[in-house]
């Protein structure tokens, strides 16, 4: 079989065994569309119960600090501005790709969650992009997994094992023992389902350095970015913690230690505060 029919294989795998893909599919593309309204989302996701109460739950978190409580989607898209509900409404849907949702997929989910959450930090700091895009390339960037671990959940969970003792990156390690890897299962999806090329370039190249067209700045600042907080999310084990050192690149994004010290706290600090809001 080669790489394509893979993949192939690879993204039918989801489509075929999650309950709420036709929602999130439904939705994401809704979400491609610029100029959608707010009427139009909220009667796409009032659809489906259980998607719209982790929505509002998340639109809840004290992250968002909404002095009263956000009752209704309307509310939230309202209240919290349509391009950070949007990023959430993503955050939402990924959890509902799963095909089931235990302590392995909750560090996947947790791992994407926290690196869209430090990559908007970093957005602000930098100003190379703006919060809400890094929020949604840093939920979306490690989409391949989800797909990749529906379709191999009883090898999957042992090569992450791999990757969290070896020296070799998980692209490589995939590579080696799937014949593709999540960047290009990634790739894939984002280019079936339509989404930005900002989002799409994050996916494909967070882990290929140096960004291989300097001349688009933009979407190697984003690559920077959600490289960066990726390492940070590995060493501070938010998700997955890395049994390797690393080292981050923060030269990239124009951070000194200090200020990437102080960027770690900051975020340590609010990721821990939704934690539980988000996990129970
Ligand atoms: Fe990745
Ligand atoms: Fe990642």
């Amino acid at each position: 079989m080669d790489k394509k029919d893979k993949i192939e294989e690879i993204f039918s795998k989801t489509i075929d065994i999650s309950p709420h893909s036709q929602v999130v599919i439904k939705v994401i593309n809704l979400l491609r569309n610029e100029y959608v309204s707010i009427d139009e989302i909220d009667e796409c996701l009032s659809r489906d119960k259980g998607f719209t109460a982790r929505f509002l739950k998340i639109a809840n978190s004290p992250y968002y600090g909404m002095r009263k409580k956000i009752k209704t989607v309307k509310d939230a898209l309202i209240l919290i501005g349509l391009d950070t509900a949007k990023a959430l409404i993503l955050a939402t849907s990924t959890r509902y790709l799963y095909k089931q949702f235990g302590s392995f997929e909750q560090k996947l989910w947790e791992h994407s969650l926290g690196v869209g959450i430090c990559s908007s930090l970093l957005s602000v700091t930098t100003g190379f992009v703006t919060p809400e895009l890094g929020l949604a390339c840093g939920i979306l960037h490690d989409i391949g997994k989800i797909f990749i671990y529906n379709a191999k959940s009883e090898i999957y969970p042992k090569i992450y094992e791999e990757i969290l003792n070896s020296e070799k990156s998980s692209v490589e390690l995939e590579d080696k023992i799937l014949g593709c890897n999540h960047t290009e299962v990634g790739a894939f999806v984002a280019e079936k389902w339509n989404y930005s090329d900002e989002i799409k370039n994050a996916i494909q190249y967070h882990h290929t350095y140096p960004y291989p067209n300097p001349e688009e700045r933009l979407y190697r600042d984003i690559c920077n970015i959600i490289r960066v907080s990726n390492q940070i999310c590995w060493e501070l084990g938010i998700g997955f913690r890395r049994n390797i050192p690393s080292s981050i690149d923060s030269e990239d994004i124009n951070l000194d230690e200090n200020s990437l010290n102080n960027l770690k706290k900051l975020f340590l600090n609010q990721f821990k505060e939704q934690k539980n809001f988000l996990f129970e």
